[in-house]
Parts: C-alpha cells; structure tokens; sequence
C-alpha cells in the first residue's frame, strides 16, 4: 500500500512567525545574515560561506556574468546557467573572475583626427566626460592623451578643432601599470586631484581606466562575496550528463562552486556525478545536489557527497511540474522535513549539510519564514529575473514595463538535461515550466536592501542577530485562510493600489 505522510503540503503563505522577546541588543544594524554554503564537520566553519543568504536560480533567463557580479557585489552567489554550450558558459565564469571592481573598460574614446564636435556628441550619447585618445579610436589602443571638460572652452573654440590640438598629451598625463590595484589607483587619484587614472600596459595602451567615483561606491559594499585573491566569487550549474567534459572546463575557468541542476535529485545519476567529480577532484571542488523534498532524498544525497542539498520540486513560480506530473511537495513542508533530517544527520554524523530552499519565495517574508523553518540560504528565480541585471528584455506592456522570465523546463529554454529520465533522450517530452513576464523592478541594489531590511527586522522581532539564532528562538504558526485576508490591508479602500502590496507580484 503506497505510504501517506500525516501532514497536508503547506507553503510559505500557509505560516506566520510569532513575536519573540527582542532585547536593547536586537537592533538590525546588528544582525549578521552570513550562511554557510557548504559541509562542515561540527566545531569547524564552513570553507565557503554566502555574506547574504540568496543564490540566484541556475535559469537562462536569471543567471549570467551580469547578475553574478552586482549580486557577488551585494554579498550572494549566482550560480551561471549551464543550459548552453559548455565554451559559453565557462567564458561567463571567467569574465566573472576577471572583473575588477572598480576597473572599467572605457566606453568612450576618441582617435587624434576627431574634433570637438565629436566629443560633444559622444558626451551628448553617453553622458561621460572624460575621453581617452588613442591612436585607433578603440578603447584598447596605444594612450596618447585625455580629453576632459578642462580642456575645451566650446563657446572660444571652433567645433572642427582637431582632437589633437587641445587635449592634453601623454606626457603631461598621470597613469598607473596594469598591476595597479584599486586602493593604490585611489591613492593616486587623490595624490594628485584627478577624477580618474587610466590604467596602462607596458606597451602603452590603455587596459581601462579607474574613476574617483566607481571607488567610492566600491567602498560602499561592504559584504562583497570575494575569493582569497579578491575576485568576485561565483557558481555554476552542471548536469549528470555531460559533467566529464563540464566540471573541468567550468574549474579551469575559476568557478568557486558548482550545483547539479535537475527537478529531481533523488537518483542515481546524482549519485554517479558527485562521485565522479569527487573521484578526480577530491574536497577541492565543492558540488551541490538536488532538489529534494523529504528526508529519504536529503540522506541520499548527503551519504552520497553532496556539499549542500537543495530542497524543492514544484513551487517555483515557473513551474508547472506538479500540474503535468502531478508531483512535488508544497515548499514549507518540504523544508521543515528536510531541515529535521540535516538536524539528524549533524547529530549522527557530526557533519553539517547546508540546505538550500528552492523557489516558492513570492513575498519577501517568506525569505524570513523559510530560514526560520531551517533553511541555511534561498534560491530565487523570480525574485531576481525582475532587476536590470537579469539577462532579459525589459519591454512595455500596456504602459508597465515587464521582464521576460522563462522556465528551464519551457519550450523555450529547451534544456533537457534538466529533465533527463536516463533513457538516452536528447529532448523535452513535454514542458514543465512556462514562459512568463514580471514586473519590472528597478536595480538589485536597491531591491535587495529593502527586502534585507525586512528580514533584518522580523529577525529582531524574533529576538535573532543569527539566522542559527532564528532558528533555534522562531515560533512558527500555521494561518487559517480568513487570517491570511487579515494579514494584508482589509476593509479600507486603498488610495494607490500600486503603492502597498495587495498585488501577489512583488
Ligand atoms: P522561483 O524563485 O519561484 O521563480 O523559482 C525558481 C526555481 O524554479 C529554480 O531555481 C528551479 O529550481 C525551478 N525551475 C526553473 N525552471 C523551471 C521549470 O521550467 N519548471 C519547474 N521548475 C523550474
């Protein structure tokens, strides 16, 4: 007779923290969001840990170079899609590592036979005022000299002026080798008063250039998820078909950790991958596994050498799995199962599994809620496919601008791998993800503070400064469905329906 758990699949949506008693020390400024992402054997540290607990989702339309930068910037991970050519995929790991904060490729750039009214004009397109010259015009020729706003008077000078004639040359120029770091650019920034130092080869040409105000904002991120050689660190999504070829050329490129991306992480092909990349590898690289929902799946995966386990099959918004095959697990109840299971096996094996909750975050509470449940950091897909930074068009619909959003199981992301039932098929069946819009929402930046401030504060009505200490202290409720009508603004007719969230799309 087929098995039947006691308890119905409830989501984030179905629960709601309970008050506990905040002490004057529980103030948000002093809550610490660090996570471990990877094992550890009890009384050690994790050897990678996330400054903030938010993964971007191994998706097309979520995880590029782009967003794993401004995220590493904000103290997450972004694990680069691997639904696209190995080559492709690697070089979007290595522009990651070789992205220097603070270092910029110069975008606008003038050859000596240009004139003034060129510089006015690329001024006018790109809003930027100081120009290197070089010889070719390119961004990467030999430096010959810098145009600023200082240098030209347009109400005395003639718009056909050659370039060549009142910039200020070379020689009279201050710039730094290509080993320069950035604290030693700034100093010579302010060393000599200059707004930027462009950054030179031993050959002359122009590598990039560093701006006074891009080290400001650099200081201004204090959670930067670096690697011991201070370069942005980043992830990668693998598959359990073709990881022989994958893994090494995704390690070569410098990704920090790696996640066997599937639906279903429960088999034997997981099993088979993580020993293979440990059989070459050893510890030295570090492999997630999932996704899972119940404690038998967690204990597989874990026996069998996953360094954190992803939990969660059917609740991203995307997902259309549980409607074609009518499986998965509500994402509350899942977690809660498999954050008691990571309890007992820490207890009897004296080493600590990190879970990763996978999707099903519609609210920016629920982020609170599922950590409270046990979950040692989250995997968003909507959430980030919403910033300027998520890889996809933003286009006007209606007079709202969306983001395009599209599952991996879509038609459209055609990644199979994904899906893959071991029977030697290179296709999808059928779908189980949809192609969908969301509303566009500005920088992640921005977004990311708001939603940590949240999560700061319920964490210090919690009596928490720890996400540990959240779990350990959380008093968790489940809500009838009349409580969850009194949970957002009732009976008062809204005076901007925009401003406040009534909207389940946030
Ligand atoms: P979201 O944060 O609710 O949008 O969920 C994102 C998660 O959905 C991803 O991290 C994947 O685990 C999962 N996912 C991505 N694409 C698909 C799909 O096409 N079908 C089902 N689940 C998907």
């Amino acid at each position: 007779m087929a098995f039947y758990f006691d308890e119905p699949s409830r989501t984030f949506n179905e629960y709601l923290l309970i008050p506990g008693y905040s002490s004057s020390e529980c103030i948000p400024s002093k809550v610490s969001l660090k996570a471990p992402l990877v094992k550890f054997r009890k009384g050690e540290e994790s050897a990678l840990s996330l400054n903030i607990p938010m993964v971007s989702a191994i998706m097309q339309s979520v995880s590029d170079d782009r967003m794993a930068i401004a995220l590493a910037t904000e103290g997450g991970l972004s694990f680069i899609f691997g639904s696209q050519k190995i080559a492709d995929q690697a070089a979007m790991v290595a522009r990651v590592k070789d992205y220097k904060a603070g270092f910029v490729g110069s975008d606008s750039n003038l050859s000596p036979e240009m004139t003034l009214a060129d510089v006015l004009a690329i001024k006018a397109k790109y809003g930027h005022s100081t120009m290197p010259v070089t010889d070719d015009g390119s961004a990467h020729g030999k430096l010959l000299g810098i145009v600023t706003s200082r240098d030209y008077r347009v109400t005395r000078m003639d718009g056909s002026l050659p370039v060549k004639e009142f910039m200020t040359p070379f020689d009279k120029m201050i710039v730094a080798p290509a080993d320069t770091t950035l604290k030693e650019a700034n100093d010579i920034i302010w060393e000599h008063k200059l707004n930027s130092v462009p950054i030179v080869d031993a050959g002359g040409k122009l590598v990039c250039m560093v701006f006074r105000k891009d080290y400001d904002s650099h200081k201004s991120n204090p959670y930067e998820m670096l690697d011991d050689h201070k370069r942005y660190m980043v992830g990668a999504g693998i598959n359990t078909r073709d990881f022989a070829e994958r893994v090494p050329a995704l390690v070569e490129a410098g990704a920090d950790v790696l996640c066997i991306d599937s639906s279903e992480g429960y088999s034997a092909w997981q099993a088979a991958t993580l020993d293979w990349i440990h059989g070459r590898y050893g510890a030295a690289v570090k492999v997630g596994a999932g996704n899972v929902v119940d404690a038998d799946g967690f204990r597989f995966l874990a026996q069998a050498g996953a360094d954190f386990v992803k939990v969660g099959i059917g609740g991203g918004s995307i997902c259309i799995t549980r409607e074609q095959k009518g499986i998965g697990r509500g994402q509350a109840t899942a977690l809660i199962e498999v954050a008691k299971a990571r309890d007992a096996y820490f207890e009897e094996s004296g080493v600590y599994v990190p879970i990763c909750s996978d999707g099903g975050i519609v609210f920016d509470h629920h982020m609170t809620i599922a950590l409270a449940m046990g979950a040692d950091f989250l995997m968003l897909g909507r959430y980030f496919a919403r910033f300027d930074e998520s890889p996809t068009n933003k286009i006007n619909i209606n007079g709202n601008y969306m983001k395009e959003y599209w599952g991996e199981g879509s038609a459209r992301a055609r990644n199979w791998q994904r899906y893959d039932m071991g029977d030697g098929s290179t296709g999808l069946t059928f779908e189980e993800g949809v192609d969908s819009y969301v509303p566009y929402a500005g920088s992640l930046k921005d977004n990311v503070a708001l939603t940590l401030a949240k999560v700061k504060a319920t964490m210090c009505n919690c009596g928490a400064l720890t996400i540990s200490e959240l779990q350990e202290k959380a008093k968790l409720t489940v809500v009838s469905s009349t409580s969850i009508v009194e949970g957002g603004a009732h009976d008062v007719l809204l005076k901007d329906k925009t401003s406040y969230g009534s909207s389940p799309i946030r």
